[in-house]
C-alpha cells in the first residue's frame, strides 16, 4: 500500500515541525502549510488522505478551510486542533464532519491513534461505496435485460405520451401520476425521467408506504452525525440523493399528514435541511408523485392535505384503466407473449382465437400488471403438444363471472343473469362517469339513445 498522505495546516512553525517530524517517523508522508491558500494548493495537487487543521488561521478560520477542502474532495478526513477551547466552534466542526478534535497542547500519540481510526473509517466508506456501485450496476443490468417499452395505441395512452414529452424538458416541474394499480405509473415516471435527463442521472424510487413514521424525517432529509442518539455518521436524505435527477414518491396517498406538510415546504422552497443541521441544501430535481388512491376522497376524509394536492397537481397525468382502452390489449398481449417466450425459453405460440376473444373483453381489475402475469402463466401452463395458447392456459378467464356474448356455452345459459349483468354494467358506467350519459354510453360502447332505452327498460333512476 502507498504511504498515507497527511497535510498539516498550522501557522505556528513550532507545532508544524513537531507534528511533521513525529508523523514522518510513523511512516506517513507529511505535507505542511502555514496558510489556507497554500493548503488548498496542496489539496489540489496531492491526493491527500487526511488534513490536520488548526482552528485559528490567517486568511480564513479552520472551519471555512475545512469546508473548502471538502468541496474539493469530500473524502478527505479532517482532524481539528486548536489552542482555544471554543466549544461552540468545536461542536460546529464536528457536526460538519470533522472526525476528531484535539485541544493544544496535545499528545502526539493521540493524533496518531486518531489517524489510524480515520484510516479505518475511510476504508469502510470506500468498501461501502464499492458495494453500492456494484449494486447499482447490477440493478442497471437487470433493468437493461428486462427493459420493456411503454406501449400504447389507444387515444388514452397517446394523450399520456403527449403529456410526458411536454413535461420532460422542464426538469423542475413536479408531476402527479394517478391511475389504478398496475396501469403503468412507475413506467411512465421512469419514461419522463429518461426523456428529460437520460440514463446517467439518478432516478430514486421511494415507496412512501414502506417507511416507518419515526424514520420519515431522517430518511427524507438526512441527518448530521450526532443529531440524535444512534446517528453515528452523517446521512444523506432521499431528496439529497435524488438531487440532480428525479425523486419518485410512490404511493403518495400513504404519506402521513405531518410529513405532507414538510414535503409541501420542500416543494415550495426547493431546499432541504438535515436533521441536526442549520444549513439549507439547494435542490435541483423533479419530484414525481404517484398514487392509485382517490386523493380527492382522502382530502375529504382529512387524510390528505389539499394544499399539497394542488401543489402536486400542477402537472397531473391520469393513466386510464386497461379496460377503458381496449385497443391496447392486443398489442400488450403480443409484447408479453414474445417477451416471456424468450425469457422462459419456450417456443413462441399464437394465442388461439377463442382465448383472444375472451382476453379482449376481459375486465383486467389488475390492469397491465395482471395481463402481464396472465401471459407469463399461460406460457408456463401451455403443454408441449398444443400449437396455440388455448383457454386452458388462461384459468383467470374461466373464473370471470359473466362470459362475453358469443362465447356462451350450455353450462351457463342464463338470460336472467344477463339482464342483471346489464344493469350492473350500466350502474357501474353511470357511477364512473358521474352520471354523464354521453360518457357512460361511450364506456359501454353503445349509443346514448341505446343507453337511455336500457335505463328505461330496467326502471333505473339517475336523477
Ligand atoms: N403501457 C405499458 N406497456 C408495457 N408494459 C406496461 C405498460 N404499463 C404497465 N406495464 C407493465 O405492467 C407492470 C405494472 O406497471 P407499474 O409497476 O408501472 O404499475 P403501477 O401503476 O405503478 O402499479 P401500482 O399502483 O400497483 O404500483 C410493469 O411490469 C410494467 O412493465
Ligand atoms: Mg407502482
Amino acid at each position: 500500500m502507498s504511504k498515507l498522505k497527511i497535510l498539516v495546516v498550522d501557522d505556528e512553525p513550532g507545532y508544524q515541525r513537531e507534528i511533521k517530524e513525529y508523523l514522518s517517523s510513523c511512516g506517513f508522508s507529511v505535507f505542511t502549510a502555514g496558510l489556507p491558500s497554500a493548503a488548498l494548493k496542496i489539496i489540489n495537487t496531492e491526493a491527500i488522505d487526511i488534513a490536520i487543521i488548526d482552528l485559528r488561521l490567517p486568511e480564513m478560520d479552520g472551519l471555512t478551510l475545512m469546508r473548502k477542502v471538502r468541496e474539493i474532495d469530500a473524502e478527505i478526513g479532517v482532524i481539528m486542533i486548536s489552542g482555544h477551547g471554543d466549544m461552540q466552534t468545536v461542536l460546529h466542526a464536528m457536526r460538519e464532519g470533522a472526525i476528531d478534535f484535539f485541544p493544544k497542547p496535545f499528545n502526539l500519540m493521540d493524533i496518531r491513534l486518531a489517524i489510524e481510526r480515520t484510516v479505518k473509517y475511510i476504508d469502510l466508506q470506500n468498501e461501502l461505496s464499492e458495494i453500492k456501485t456494484t449494486c447499482e450496476n447490477l440493478l442497471e443490468m437487470m433493468n437493461q435485460n428486462s427493459r420493456i417499452p411503454l406501449l400504447g395505441e389507444s387515444p388514452g395512452m397517446k394523450e399520456v405520451f403527449r403529456l410526458m414529452s411536454q413535461v420532460s424538458p422542464s426538469r423542475n416541474t413536479d408531476v402527479l401520476i394517478q391511475g389504478e394499480s398496475g396501469t403503468g405509473k412507475e413506467l411512465v415516471a421512469r419514461g419522463i425521467h429518461y426523456l428529460g435527463l437520460g440514463k446517467e442521472k439518478v432516478f430514486f424510487d421511494v415507496n412512501c408506504t414502506a417507511i416507518p413514521d419515526s424514520l420519515f424525517e431522517s430518511e427524507f432529509f438526512g441527518h448530521t452525525r450526532n443529531a440524535f442518539t444512534g446517528a453515528l455518521t452523517d446521512k444523506k436524505g432521499r431528496f439529497e440523493i435524488a438531487n440532480g435527477g428525479t425523486l419518485f414518491l410512490d404511493e403518495i396517498g400513504d404519506l402521513p399528514l405531518a410529513m405532507q406538510a414538510k414535503l409541501l415546504r420542500v416543494l415550495e422552497e426547493r431546499t432541504v435541511r438535515k436533521v441536526g443541521s442549520n444549513l439549507d441544501i439547494p435542490l435541483n430535481l423533479r419530484v414525481i408523485a404517484s398514487t392509485n388512491k382517490d386523493l380527492k376522497a382522502l382530502i375529504e376524509s382529512k387524510l390528505f392535505r389539499e394544499d399539497l394536492f394542488y401543489r402536486l397537481s400542477r402537472f397531473p397525468i391520469y393513466i386510464p384503466a386497461l379496460r377503458d382502452r381496449r385497443e391496447d390489449i392486443a398489442p400488450l398481449l403480443e409484447l408479453y407473449n414474445r417477451h416471456f417466450s424468450t425469457a422462459l425459453k419456450k417456443p413462441y405460440k399464437k394465442i388461439s382465437e377463442k382465448s383472444l376473444n375472451r382476453l379482449l373483453t376481459y375486465q383486467y381489475p389488475g390492469n397491465v400488471r395482471e395481463l402481464k402475469n396472465m401471459m407469463e402463466k399461460a406460457i408456463i401452463l401451455s403443454d408441449a403438444q398444443s400449437r396455440e395458447l388455448n383457454l386452458n392456459c388462461f384459468p383467470e378467464l374461466n373464473l370471470e363471472a359473466c362470459p362475453p356474448v358469443g362465447l356462451v356455452d350450455e353450462a351457463n345459459l342464463d338470460l336472467a343473469g344477463l339482464e342483471a349483468m346489464e344493469m350492473e354494467m350500466i350502474n357501474c358506467a353511470m357511477h364512473k362517469s358521474g352520471n354523464n350519459r354521453t360518457h357512460a354510453a361511450a364506456l359501454l360502447k353503445i349509443s346514448r339513445s341505446s343507453l337511455n332505452r336500457r335505463i328505461e327498460k330496467h326502471g333505473l333512476d339517475y336523477s
